[in-house]
């Protein structure tokens, strides 16, 4: 068995094991919303088995970096909609990934200034690019208990709009320190109430928006991204085995399509390997026994052994598939590997993004 092998997932057969990991690129247009480049891109890489869109916002209160996209407008759902046709048309499929930044958001650039909501008014470590320039993140505003209802019809309501769009199904971004994350560990979740202290509570968030988009969906087009290693802007858990050990018991007793391991932290752009005799993904495979993607640095080799071993069913790249559209060739070829230009991972129009060249 190797990353060529096909797969099944929920109601989808998978023409291989290779998942395009999600990937912000920030190339949307003022309106948050996918342009025809855009689209061009996705399905340039459409010979993945999956591809996972970049993090997509589900409400105006998460906001960062202009180009970053969203769906929660028609005009966005419009421009995702072209996108998921060309994927579809080049024999494709695509799921939507939707978050939420919390406390990471820019509030030079929420609506009316408001500040970042969060579970608690704790800042996360590190600057956000404001309108004028970098400034360190903001201390956010703690959700009211009767807030957290709203925060769960968000999500629904853009997976509703992934589904309109035409998308296959949606990955929940539970991962890299935004706000389901942000309410998933002890570090930045000191509520008092229902949703802090006990593992139970901490993780009610991320179990009600599954609980939500499956009610729309159907449990088998609902994946789940988690970083259990993430440390970066400050986010920390004091048990992580526990934390990520009982989200993943949970997420089986669910059903959904899939769970998405990043295995390494993400201090910067690129995944440092987790000490292997601390590393969570065991804890996470024993706990939930669907489709396991996992990710972080791999490449032909440690992809097909990590299938080979059982450990994992599907492997996601990230940094490969910006500068390889065509990488299931280039792997299946033994081809050499284009090499990715950092400075165009998050701007630059066509440059860096639709003009990595392919095989013959
Ligand atoms: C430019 C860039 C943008 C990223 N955007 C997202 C994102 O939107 N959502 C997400 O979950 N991870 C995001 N990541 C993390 C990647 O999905 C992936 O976890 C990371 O690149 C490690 O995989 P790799 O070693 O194969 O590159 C991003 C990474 C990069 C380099």
């Amino acid at each position: 068995m190797d990353v060529f092998a096909p797969f099944r997932v929920g109601p989808f057969n998978l023409r291989n094991r290779f998942v395009m990991a999600p990937l912000a690129r920030a190339r949307s247009d003022a309106s948050r919303a996918p342009t025809a480049m855009v689209a061009d891109y996705y399905a340039q890489r459409a010979t993945a088995g999956l591809i996972v869109t970049e993090a997509t916002s589900v409400s105006p209160m998460s906001v960062s970096r202009p180009g970053a996209s969203a769906i929660f407008s028609d005009g966005q759902v419009e421009g995702w909609r072209g996108v998921a046709e060309r994927v579809h048309a080049a024999g494709g499929l695509i799921f939507q990934q939707l978050y939420h930044l919390g406390r990471k958001s820019d509030p030079s650039r929420t609506p009316g200034g408001a500040l970042p909501v969060a579970p608690s008014a704790i800042a996360a470590r590190g600057e956000v690019h404001g309108v004028n320039g970098p400034v360190p993140f903001a201390v956010p505003r703690a959700l009211g208990l009767d807030e957290i209802p709203g925060v769960v019809a968000e999500f629904r309501a853009a997976a509703e709009n992934a589904r309109r769009a035409g998308m296959d199904g949606v990955e929940i971004h539970g991962a890299n320190a935004y706000l389901i994350d942000q309410f998933l560990r002890g570090g930045s979740n000191t509520r008092t109430d229902n949703y802090g202290g006990a593992v139970e509570n901490r993780a009610r968030l991320l179990l009600e928006i599954v609980d939500a988009l499956a009610a729309v969906l159907g449990r088998d087009r609902v994946g789940v991204r988690l970083s259990p290693h993430a440390h970066g802007d400050g986010i920390f858990d004091a048990d992580p085995v526990a934390t990520f050990g009982y989200a993943a018991g949970e997420l089986n007793r669910r059903g959904i399509a899939y769970v998405h391991l990043i295995e390494g932290s993400t201090p910067g752009l690129r995944q440092t390997p987790a000490d292997p005799s601390k590393a969570l993904m065991p804890v996470v495979r024993a706990a939930f026994r669907g489709p396991l993607i996992v990710n972080g640095g791999y490449d032909l080799a440690s992809a097909n052994a990590v299938i080979a071993s059982g450990a994992a069913d599907l492997v996601a790249f990230g940094a490969l598939y910006i500068a390889n559209p065509d990488l299931v060739a280039r792997f299946r070829r033994g081809a050499p590997l284009n090499p990715p230009d950092l400075a165009t991972f998050h701007e630059g129009g066509a440059k860096g993004y639709i003009d990595y060249p392919m095989l013959a």
